[in-house]
């Protein structure tokens, strides 16, 4: 039996290093000889999107995929999109207008590199590529390739993403916010994007409505557990481990899970959604081996 745990463990990591080798390919070659008096804008972009990174959402959009059809390579310009969009959301967030942040990565921030200017457009023009690679995979993939990039699209925009950070903003003016306030900040700012990209990579994979609705529930709790455990690590996790700095949300005044519930409950909190999670996806039509390992593995993470 641990015999058999070790080896499935074994090869989930196997896939989601191979996930994450294929993105990178993709990723760190995207810009390459691109622009004139321009060019800047393509060294600031592929700067923040390959200098490291878990690539979750891409492999998360890959493995949901990877549950209908074989051949996942194939959606690599779609899962690349959603990393965009992540890298781009990173290089805001962490502007002096925003959290003010110096270290992503385990590397200087953008806007140390390249300055406050040219880091806002580097983000606003990996935005915009990411809209472009979606257009041009679904004119050549159909109506679920559209269908994907809609639920991206809006995963990404004020009523997701960006919704969500606005309420992560408006709270470091106040001594706190509600519980109803905070539970959507989590679900926009982080959440929206993880769970679009379970989404989009199960209509790409043409699964049946019943199992999409089931993903739609697992994307959210995930979501919701992989920020919760953000804020956590910003307490407890190592510079050297995280590369990012830590106490940042107390430095800022945030209002998050831990000044909300305490770092203990945040811990149960974490594992009773990540058992919710792995229930989830015992009810789908085909097995989920490799989501469930990677969802622990979340759990687990110290980075
Ligand atoms: C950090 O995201 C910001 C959040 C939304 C919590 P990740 O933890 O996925 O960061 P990278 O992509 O691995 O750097
Ligand atoms: C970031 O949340 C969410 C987005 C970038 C959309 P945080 O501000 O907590 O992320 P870190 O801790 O800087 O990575
Ligand atoms: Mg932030
Ligand atoms: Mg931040
Ligand atoms: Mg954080």
């Amino acid at each position: 039996m641990l015999m058999m745990t070790k080896k499935r463990s074994l090869m989930a990591k196997m896939k989601v290093d191979n996930c994450k080798k294929e993105i990178e390919v993709y990723l760190s070659s995207y810009f390459k000889d691109k622009g004139v008096y321009n060019k800047l804008i393509y060294e600031a972009s592929s700067y923040s999107l390959n200098i490291g990174g878990k690539r979750i959402r891409p492999i998360l959009l890959m493995l949901s995929y990877d549950l209908y059809k074989e051949d996942y390579s194939k959606v690599i310009p779609m899962a690349a999109a959603i990393e965009m969009i992540h890298t781009y959301s990173l290089i805001h967030d962490d502007l002096p207008a925003m959290d003010n942040d110096d270290l992503r990565r385990g590397k200087p921030t953008n806007h140390k590199v390249y300055g406050e200017g040219i880091a806002t457009l580097a983000g606003d023009a990996l935005l915009n590529e990411s809209m472009i690679v979606m257009i041009n995979f679904s004119l050549n993939h159909g109506e679920k390739a559209l269908k994907a990039s809609k639920i991206i699209s809006e995963a990404a925009g004020a009523e997701g993403m960006i919704g969500g950070q606005v309420v992560d903003i408006l709270s470091e003016t106040k001594k706190s916010i509600s519980e109803d306030e905070l539970k959507y900040m989590h679900l926009k700012k982080t959440g929206e994007l993880i769970k679009a990209s379970i989404i989009a990579g199960a209509i790409l994979g043409e699964a049946p409505k019943e199992d999409v609705e089931i993903l739609n529930l697992f994307g959210i709790k995930l979501g919701l557990a992989f920020q919760i455990k953000d804020d956590i690590l910003d307490v407890v996790g190592k510079v050297e481990k995280l590369g990012k700095n830590t106490k940042k949300d107390e430095h800022m005044n945030k209002c998050n899970f831990i000044t909300m519930y305490g770092i203990e409950k945040c811990e149960v909190l974490c594992k009773t959604l990540t058992d919710e999670c792995i229930e989830l996806l015992n009810r789908l039509s085909v097995s989920a081996t490799y989501l469930k390992t990677l969802t622990f593995n979340l759990l687990e993470r110290e980075y």
